[in-house]
């Protein structure tokens, strides 16, 4: 990495994680209130683009979704090019409109992956060539309308494999998706925390998107090394507002794309103004240009990084009670509003935890290490323990009934004081930032989305419930010490039996 780069000085991204912490004294001094008349759009509208309605009768796959949530290679000899039915699929069920609830307020269209708030301030933008039904582009998905729209007509690949330093995967991809995300969007209700969001969010569509992949027997691999400026370019991204996060090749042919053409046009497409008013935090900003990759050669740089973290070793999920497609639990999964106090058993939690390890960054360690509360598991004793991923096994830390410490963990909410186990996400961000520097963070971040959401999805599967919580960072940190002293806290996931099936 170059030593001057921004990436490279990360005293950035400590300073980002310190200053959104949350404690209990921080929420309570919080003036912050949500300005409803003000709330932003969830949304990206182009006004002038013409709508290209996707098929909405894509059937089905026959896969059972534990196998689609732990897939790490889908073992595809030579050339496999999604068609546009595929494509379809996969935005489906990554980020289209799954349900719709009333409420006295007015009406929120879910998706089909977890988003804090519900706020959904994800896009998904479709990078590809010549697809059997699709002609090569540059579009963008509109859940609203379940449709693409032309941002650019041709082949822009090249672009993607430039940005990316030539990723092996990027260049022979027919179709890549970019995740963007909107900071106003978030932030509105999180604040300077949105760009953990960010992450969070991002990562539990992308849980999704690499199950449905695994599902139609797709190559797909999540990449996050690229030269930010020239994929926001791409996209014509107002990159005050919003930036690329991160990008999933899809499929493989022999074919290299062709050339960068010399420039990339600005195109400035109007699009309907997200509310009447944004509140800027710059600290989103910050963060985002100290974690931005500026050249290519820095982006090969990044990729080559040698690490000292250890990656997980494979571990066969047992696959017992999964007995529902993939598509099929994306469409009932929902947060748990509550949970019964009534334990899983033992081989529910290892199912769990088995599938959703898998299969994240292929070959490569997991940044983040995973920390449970067990209230009431069959077969275990409660306590705190850490999950060994070599092993496998829980390792117990301390034995103990929890559940108040649990539930003032996970911001003072019922929810993991209830359920049956919670997982901790703690990360040791000096050893992920030494090697990583500040894009380290985004992917540290990343990665607990998609852990979290693979854990959504493989509980569903189970016919368990879970939610995604926040919390109390330092107190998490000082539960699970000494063993997590050099740990931070980055995610929380609540797991048990919902109140209400869904
Ligand atoms: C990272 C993350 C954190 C969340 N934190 C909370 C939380 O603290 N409290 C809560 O009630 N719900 C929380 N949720 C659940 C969201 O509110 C929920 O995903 C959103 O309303 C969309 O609904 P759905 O998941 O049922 O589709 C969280 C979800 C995620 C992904």
């Amino acid at each position: 990495m170059p030593p001057n780069s921004a990436n490279r000085d990360t005293s950035r991204a400590w300073a980002y994680h310190e200053a959104t912490k949350h404690s209990e004294w921080s929420i309570q001094s919080s003036r912050h209130y949500l300005d409803w008349a003000n709330q932003p759009l969830p949304l990206k509208i182009y006004t002038t683009l013409t709508p290209i309605p996707l098929p909405r009768d894509a059937d089905q796959t026959g896969i059972s979704a534990l196998s689609a949530v732990s897939a790490t290679d889908i073992g595809v000899e030579g050339e496999r090019i999604p068609t546009l039915a595929d494509l379809t699929r996969i935005l489906y069920f990554s980020a289209g409109i799954t349900k719709k609830r009333t409420y006295p307020g007015g009406e929120i269209y879910f998706r089909a992956a977890s988003c804090t708030g519900a706020l959904y301030e994800f896009e998904l933008y479709v990078i590809c060539t010549d697809l059997p039904g699709l002609r090569a582009g540059v579009y963008h998905f509109g859940p609203g309308d379940f449709a693409l729209r032309l941002l650019r007509d041709g082949d822009y690949r090249g672009v993607l494999a430039a940005a990316s330093a030539r990723e092996e995967s990027i260049v022979h991809a027919p179709a890549t998706i970019v995740c963007t995300g909107t900071y106003w969007r978030n932030s509105w209700k999180y604040r300077a925390r949105t760009y953990r969001h960010f992450g969070w969010d991002n990562g539990t569509i992308l849980a999704n998107m690499l199950a449905m992949n695994a599902a139609l027997q797709i190559p797909a691999k999540p990449v996050l090394g690229f030269v930010d400026s020239e994929v926001n370019q791409l996209l014509d991204l107002d990159t005050e507002r919003e930036v690329a996060f991160s990008m999933v090749s899809m499929g493989r042919m022999n074919n290299e794309p062709p050339e960068r053409p010399p420039e990339v046009s600005k195109l400035s497409f109007p699009t309907v103004p997200l509310s009447q008013n944004e509140v800027d935090y710059p600290e989103l900003r910050e963060i985002h240009a100290a974690s931005s990759l500026v050249s290519a050669e820095e982006v090969y740089q990044w990729r080559m990084q040698p690490t000292a973290l250890q990656g997980p070793t494979p571990h066969p999920p047992a696959l017992s009670g999964s007995d529902s497609t993939i598509a099929q639990v994306i469409l009932r999964r929902g947060s748990t509003r509550k949970f019964k106090r009534t334990s899983i058993t033992q081989e529910q939690l290892f199912a769990i935890l088995k599938a959703s390890t898998q299969g994240i960054w292929p070959g490569l360690p997991l940044l983040n290490d995973l920390y449970l509360i067990i209230n009431s598991v069959d077969d275990i004793s409660p306590g705190a323990y850490f999950y060994n991923h070599e092993t496998g096994q829980l390792e117990c830390l301390k034995e103990g009934a929890f559940r108040h410490e649990a539930r003032h963990l996970g911001l003072q909410q019922d929810l993991p004081g209830d359920a049956a186990a919670d997982i901790f996400f703690l990360a040791n961000l000096d050893e992920i930032l030494e090697p990583f520097g500040n894009r380290g963070y985004r992917a540290v971040q990343l990665e607990a989305g998609i852990l979290g959401g693979k854990m959504y999805l493989a509980a569903y599967a189970l016919h368990l419930g879970a939610t995604g919580l926040t919390f109390f960072d330092d107190d998490v940190t000082s539960f699970f010490s000494p063993h997590a002293k050099e740990k931070s806290a980055i995610f929380l996931l609540a797991l048990g039996h919902a109140e209400k099936i869904r």
